[in-house]
């Protein structure tokens, strides 16, 4: 809707006619004018782009690259942390965040697993998580292969991998959460594995607040905390992405120079689209899953009994924990954490192209074959009772 106050310039056109007429040139007459002519300028925006600049905001240049379907991978996790939000917020309404009262959190989720909207809404919320982490996994390993972690997105890359550790909070804590079988024994892990790191870990151990269950704190950790932490460290990322703009990919020549591809540039709106559109495609594959497969819910978790495996996304600890004890778990996490954090302090070459770039592809590959290994061997191990210190 447009808004041009036609009047005043009527009224003012005519009297500048009438001025004119009188031979009347003045300063009050030029400054009406300049207004006058902001007035009509502004007739060619639109109401909210008149007040808050949308167009400066989202229409600026970028690369045409940046819309292939790899780089719009970032724009398809906001899209699904929405989902998550949502669902989330619904399903806090019919939770019970306690493991000592009757009905607690065990019943209360066994009742909205039961109840077919809510059952939907509890599906939604856990295959929702299960893509957002293939998808932070596919981000991860989109930016490594293109380079686009080196100067000046160094910082960049650090706040994705602490975005992706609370990737990997959100869905450890949701899995305590349901108070079956499975969310007792990832409790019992994360107790034991909390006492390797002392009076560091004590926050995270029963004794830290014995008066309150510690199945409510890892509810406030996952609704609040962790959240808390998420929220600002993706505002530093899309920011940085903002300011430093789409890294565009740069080769070493024959001549030995660096030489940065220079593409066409199209409006970051036309990438807010595709980001839509296939955050809306993956949507609706999480809608179609959780139509088809309910979320697990095990039988109400027995203390002190370990009978299940690890989730999907931290199988491949399962293997290290049944040769190493509980303290590999700890070990082995913040050794991966290090890992990401170093990539880039040790690979500062300006070249991105990965056919250039061989020893990073190596290294990458050596971990992805560990990984798979890791979960290809914690798949077949039968289930095994762990010393939790
Ligand atoms: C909640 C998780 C995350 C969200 C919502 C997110 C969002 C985004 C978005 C929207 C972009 C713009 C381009 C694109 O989509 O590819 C981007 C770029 C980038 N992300 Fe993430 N990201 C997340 C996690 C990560 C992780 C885990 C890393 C690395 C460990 C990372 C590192 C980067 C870097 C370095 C760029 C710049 C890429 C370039 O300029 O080509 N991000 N991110």
């Amino acid at each position: 809707m447009k808004w041009i106050n036609w009047n005043r310039i009527t009224k003012i056109t005519r009297k500048y006619n009438d001025e004119d007429e009188e031979n009347g040139s003045n300063v009050e007459k030029n400054k009406e004018l300049k207004i006058t002519q902001k007035e009509i300028k502004n007739k060619e925006k639109s109401f909210i782009e008149s007040r808050l600049a949308w167009k400066k905001l989202f229409d600026y240049p970028i690369p045409k690259h940046a819309n292939d379907v790899t780089y719009t991978l970032g724009g398809t996790i906001i899209v699904l942390g929405i989902v998550q939000l949502i669902t989330g917020v619904i399903l806090q309404q019919f939770y019970i965040p306690n493991s000592n009262s009757m009905p607690g959190a065990y019943e209360s989720v066994s009742e909205i697993a039961n109840n077919v909207s809510l059952g939907f809404v509890r599906n939604l919320h856990y295959w929702g998580a299960q893509f957002l982490i293939i998808m932070v996994l596919l981000h991860s390993a989109r930016v490594f292969i293109s380079g686009a972690y080196k100067k000046p997105r160094e910082i960049q890359w650090l706040a994705g991998v602490g975005l992706l550790v609370t990737v990997f909070a959100f869905s450890y804590t949701g899995t305590v959460l349901k108070w079956d079988q499975e969310g007792t024994e990832a409790l019992e892990h994360q107790i034991g594995t909390a006492k390797i790191a002392g009076p560091l870990g004590i926050f995270l151990t029963e004794q830290f607040a014995p008066s309150v269950s510690l199945l409510s704190r890892i509810f406030a950790l996952h609704v609040t905390a962790i959240p808390a932490i998420a929220v600002p460290l993706l505002g530093i990322h899309l920011i940085l992405i903002r300011l430093n703009g789409i890294a565009s990919p740069k080769v070493l020549d024959k001549y030995k120079c660096i030489t940065a591809r220079v593409d066409q540039k199209v409006p970051f709106s036309t990438h807010i689209n595709k980001m839509l559109i296939n955050g809306a495609v993956v949507t609706i594959i999480v809608i179609a899953f959780s139509l088809i497969w309910s979320a697990p819910l095990y039988f109400k978790g027995v203390e002190g009994v370990e009978v299940t495996k690890p989730p999907w996304f931290l199988l491949w600890l399962y293997p290290l924990e049944n040769i190493f004890g509980v303290p590999a778990i700890a070990y082995t996490t913040i050794f991966v954490i290090i890992l990401f954090v170093a990539v880039p302090i040790v690979d500062r070459k300006e070249v991105t192209d990965p056919r250039q770039r061989n020893k990073m592809m190596i290294a990458m590959f050596l971990l992805l074959l560990s990984f798979v290994g890791l979960m290809i061997m914690g798949t077949l191990s039968p289930s095994m009772q762990h010393n939790m210190g």
